[in-house]
């Protein structure tokens, strides 16, 4: 087990900065999703703790050792990629316990490991197959026993699951994190699935254009994102945003005011409220109510028990999440009154992007 430390970390291709003075302590035994939008340097910083790239400048430390300059091999880490290639011509167990034949590791030893960990992953009973004959679910499960036999400090995971089927990847998404527990070893998880970081995650790291937004668990980065790239990117259907003033303690808008309790100079400001509390009047608790305002209500989309409205707010599309109970009371093309959670609402400097408090 390991502690995980990144001190300005850079890393440059050519004119590319693809991790820009980077960071970060991954605390010993968590499980820590890297996210973000495609480019940001996710898989560069996975890269980098494996020791696959070269740094530019900085240094990694993986418990109480300095591993910037030694090779992969020696930092006792275990990659786990996407597209897991495992050797189509060796069996589930020659695939499993290749790194470790390798090593020259003891025969006997070797046969203890690949069997503990194909009972772990449930493919105990596929160990003579070749990959072909294996579902693309299994094969990665042999993909990661390749990992978990070696007993690494650490395991580094980017975007394992992506080429699996939504269901077979909300399954192994349990998996993974149930075997994390049983392992208790350091795991780093990248990501571009805002979802897959909210479920997996014990802390979330959002990174965009190879800097670090905000790190958190998943409750601060969802509640409590730190400026408006971040409330933006996590969450589905995305944040509202509505661009006004702050005046004297009230947000300003042409279509709205709203008190808030945020004090500070007047300014542009960025109200961000999520679609789940933008809600019909009488649903929240009274004293969390906003004063309601009049939107038309554009298109109604039932996932089932809730809806995703999109309403027209003097101009502005927005979105709210509503109950499928509530939804009698909507009809698309017809007005409507909607509220906010007053507890809920996110403001942010137009200009910085900063959250204000
Ligand atoms: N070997 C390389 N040579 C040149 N540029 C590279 C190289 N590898 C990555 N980059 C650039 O560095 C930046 C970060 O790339 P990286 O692969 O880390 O992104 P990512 O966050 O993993 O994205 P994705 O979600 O698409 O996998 C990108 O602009 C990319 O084009
Ligand atoms: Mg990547």
């Amino acid at each position: 087990m390991a502690e995980i430390r990144l001190e300005h970390v850079v890393k440059r291709f050519g004119d590319v900065e693809a991790v820009k003075d980077l960071s970060l302590t991954i605390a010993d035994g968590s499980f820590t999703v890297l996210v973000g939008p495609s480019g940001c340097g996710k898989t560069t910083t996975l890269r980098l703790i494996a020791g696959l790239e070269t740094i530019t400048s900085g240094h990694i430390f993986i418990g109480d050792q300095d591993v910037t300059h030694l090779e992969p091999k020696d930092r006792n880490v275990a990659m786990v990629f996407q597209n897991y290639a495992l050797y189509p011509h060796l069996t589930v167990w020659e695939n499993i316990a290749f790194g470790l034949m390798a090593r020259k590791v003891p025969k006997p030893e070797i046969e203890q490991r690949v069997q503990r960990a194909a009972a772990m992953l449930g493919i105990g009973n596929l160990l003579k197959r070749k990959p072909r004959q294996l579902s693309g679910g299994q094969q990665q499960r042999v993909a990661i026993g390749r990992a978990i036999v070696r007993n690494p400090n650490v395991f580094l995971f980017d975007e394992p699951l992506s080429n699996l089927d939504a269901k077979l990847r909300v399954e192994m998404r349990t998996e993974l994190l149930k075997l994390h527990r049983e392992l208790g070893s350091t795991a780093v998880y990248v990501t571009h699935d805002q979802e897959e970081a909210m479920t997996m995650g014990d802390v979330i790291v959002v990174m965009e254009g190879g800097v670090i937004q905000q790190k958190g668990t998943p409750r601060e980065i969802y509640f409590h994102p730190r400026n408006r790239f971040v409330a933006g990117f996590i969450g589905s259907p995305a944040m509202n945003m509505l661009a006004g003033r702050l005046r004297q303690g009230e947000f300003v808008s042409d279509a709205l005011r709203i008190p808030l309790e945020v004090a500070g100079p007047e300014r542009d400001v960025i109200l961000g409220i999520r679609p789940e509390d933008v809600q019909l009047p009488g649903v929240l608790p009274p004293e969390r109510e906003t004063p309601p305002v009049t939107a038309t209500v554009e298109v109604i989309e039932l996932l089932g028990a809730r809806a995703i409205v999109t309403l027209l707010l003097n101009g502005q599309e927005i979105r709210a999440v509503i109950e499928e109970r509530h939804l009698e009371r909507l009809q698309e093309g017809e007005e409507t009154q909607v509220v906010f959670d007053r507890e809920r609402l996110h403001l942010f400097d137009a200009q910085s992007g900063e959250r204000l408090e």
